[in-house]
């Protein structure tokens, strides 16, 4: 939550540096927005808005701030005090010298601002962000050292933070410090950049340096220096962005999610790429470190909130038919706080898009100190939480700007298929030619997602019938539920209507009650080639509902015809091995959540309350 933007260079063009990475990280948080610029006379100004990004581009239009060499910039999702032009950053100390900018939450600022207070501090903003600013300028008066005062001010803070601030007295200089917040460098030629992630700053340098925890870095036109809290300097190593700022960009689609939707055939196909063989076999060799754990596993708890919780349910029924292993999944917020038992047979997976997820960050970090592995599946190069992990096995989605998940889905569930393939290699639980197949089905699922994307024009009509609906249910059996639970969870995020997703199987023990004449349910029809039989069971599920006045809009496979005389429409998706269904299955979902939206009016990219990154617990 909330996106940094840091810059340092030698030309006065600092406030299109800054708005340019503020208008890629956006998606991190959108209440409002601040820069703050030092120029060439050294005098320090700062902007800030309530509001949207394009709040703050049009004030600075209408009155354009001094550009110059050395600057901020922030765009928030508020915790602490209200979305105000006050309660925006940059927050400036009492002296005016200085400006701090902050993502995470300072869990102590009550006592450090009762002590200001005291002092006789006025403080302009209700934020706990604020209260570093004036300790920030007071620790600076003392050493007259930009980083020596950080380092002081952050050894007394508590909770979790990203901070950079910059000083009147010293242009050219941007000091930074990370505890539990992101924070990635950029290395250009003659210019430097920090961001919350890498889209800040790909648009000038796809050369980058991630920072650990409890770091600090100051970066000057020619130099980064980074030294942990205790001032001791740190080792860094440059990364190779390996996307540009074109894959950031809308590239001539309505919205990101549009876009991101039309890629999650590229998302699975890169996923698969280089990690399958000619033979059909599949190699990891990110996870030769954790080689030992596989073998010796027996139990996997899966760790991760929102879309990655349900592709790691995919992964569950995939792992525990293939490798035999017991698999849990396991919301990341729930499992740390519930005194998990775990010991050195446990392989901790946790998933995460953005590698930056509090909850799922503090679950993989406790993982850990309790001696479990922890493998990461994430989609974000720079990112913390593969950092934190034994070993990571890297979704290749490319960038995912709209705040809500949708290519990253189909991409985690891919790489949780591979990991599947990849423990019954290992452990032996399935031939060479039973994961062959697999692997060739797998195979298939890019150009058979291409199949239901041609179906978006009929999604979107049938989204437009709907809008003034306030209440969907989605029903799913085995894979099927999580993709009932993903559907219900798009309707919610993007439409902020009311949805449901249940086990068509506990139908009857509770959610048909909700059946009244006219409701809609989306059901999530298995294959009638399933060998376990599901397929007749649903069907009885869809009668069932119908006898009650439900309108039913079945999601099933080509040619299933038993559908046809109960469902008021039925979606069609390719034929496809039983596990991998649900990554056909999910996506007339994806559609038709961001239809929905885009049919009431409203921001499908950046749905109100919402922020991509949840990086405050
Ligand atoms: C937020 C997003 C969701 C996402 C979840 C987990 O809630 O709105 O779309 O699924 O975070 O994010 P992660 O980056 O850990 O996959």
């Amino acid at each position: 939550m909330c996106g940094i933007v840091g810059y340092v260079g030698t030309g006065d063009k600092s406030i299109e540096v800054l708005l340019g990475g503020l208008k890629r990280l956006e998606y991190r948080g959108y209440d409002s927005a601040g820069v703050a610029v030092i120029d060439a006379a050294g005098d320090l100004g700062t902007r800030k808005k309530a509001g949207k990004l394009q709040v703050l581009v049009d004030d600075l239009e209408a009155t354009p701030l001094t550009d110059g060499t050395t600057g901020i910039g922030h765009t928030r999702w508020a915790t602490h005090g209200g979305p105000t032009d006050a309660n925006a950053h940059p927050h400036l100390a009492d002296d005016g010298k200085l400006a701090l900018i902050h993502n995470g939450i300072i869990e102590n600022f009550s006592e450090l601002k009762a002590e200001l207070l005291a002092e006789g501090v006025e403080f302009l903003s209700e934020t706990d962000s604020e209260v570093a600013a004036h300790l920030v300028a007071r620790a600076y008066r003392a050493s007259g050292d930009l980083t020596e005062a950080l380092r002081t001010v952050v050894n007394t803070l508590d909770g979790a933070f990203t901070l950079l601030v910059v000083h009147a007295d010293q242009p050219g200089v941007v000091v930074g410090a990370r505890r539990n917040s992101p924070l990635v460098i950029g290395l250009g030629d003659g210019e430097n950049f920090l961001g919350s992630d890498v889209a800040a700053f790909v648009a000038h340098t796809r050369r980058a340096m991630s920072i650990g925890q409890d770091q600090l870095v100051t970066i000057r036109p020619d130099s980064v220096e980074v030294v942990d809290f205790t001032g001791a300097p740190v080792e860094t190593t440059e990364f190779e962005v390996d996307w540009d700022a074109s894959a950031a960009e809308k590239g001539g689609w309505s919205s990101f999610m549009a876009k991101e939707i039309s890629e999650e055939p590229e998302a699975v196909a890169k996923t698969l790429l280089g990690r399958i063989t000619a033979e059909g076999a599949v190699t990891l060799t990110e996870l030769d470190g954790v080689r030992e754990r596989l073998l010796t596993v027996d139990r996997v708890i899966v760790i991760a909130c929102g879309t990655a919780a349900y592709a790691g349910i995919l992964g569950k029924y995939a792992i525990e038919q293939w490798a035999r292993v017991p698999v849990e999944v396991e919301l990341a917020h729930e499992f740390r706080y519930r005194d998990p038992v775990l010991d050195e047979k446990t392989l901790v997976v946790s998933i995460s898009q953005s590698g930056e997820t509090m909850d799922t960050l503090m679950a993989v970090k406790y993982a850990r100190e309790q001696g479990a592995q922890v493998l990461s599946i994430c989609n974000t190069q720079g990112s913390t939480i593969p950092r934190e992990s034994d070993a990571v096995l890297y979704t290749h989605a490319g960038p995912e700007v709209a705040v809500a998940s949708t290519k990253a889905f189909v991409a985690q569930g891919t790489a949780l298929f591979l990991l599947g393939l990849h423990l019954a290699t290992l452990r032996g639980t399935l031939s060479t030619e039973a994961i062959a197949e697999q692997v060739a089905d797998l195979h298939e699922i890019p150009g058979k997602i291409e199949q239901v994307l041609e179906s978006s024009e009929r999604i979107k009509t049938l989204a437009g019938w709907m809008a003034d609906t306030r209440s969907v249910l989605f029903l799913g059996r085995h894979v099927g539920y999580p993709i009932a639970l993903e559907g219900a969870l798009k309707l919610k995020e993007l439409a902020y209507i009311h949805a449901e997703g249940f086990a068509a199987g506990e139908l009857k023990h509770g959610p048909i009650a909700l059946i009244e004449p006219g409701q809609i349910v989306f059901v999530v029809v298995p294959s009638p080639r399933d060998p376990r039989s599901l397929h007749p069971k649903v069907v009885s599920n869809i009668q069932e509902i119908r006898a009650r006045g439900a309108r039913v809009i079945a999601i099933a496979e080509e040619g299933d015809a038993a559908v046809l005389p109960f469902a008021d429409e039925v979606l069609h998706i390719p034929l496809a091995a039983p596990l991998f269904e649900p990554l056909l299955s999910v996506v007339p979902l994806h559609i038709f959540g961001m239809e929905l939206a885009a049919a009431k009016g409203l921001d499908v990219d950046q749905p109100r309350n919402l922020a991509k990154s949840v990086t405050v617990e």
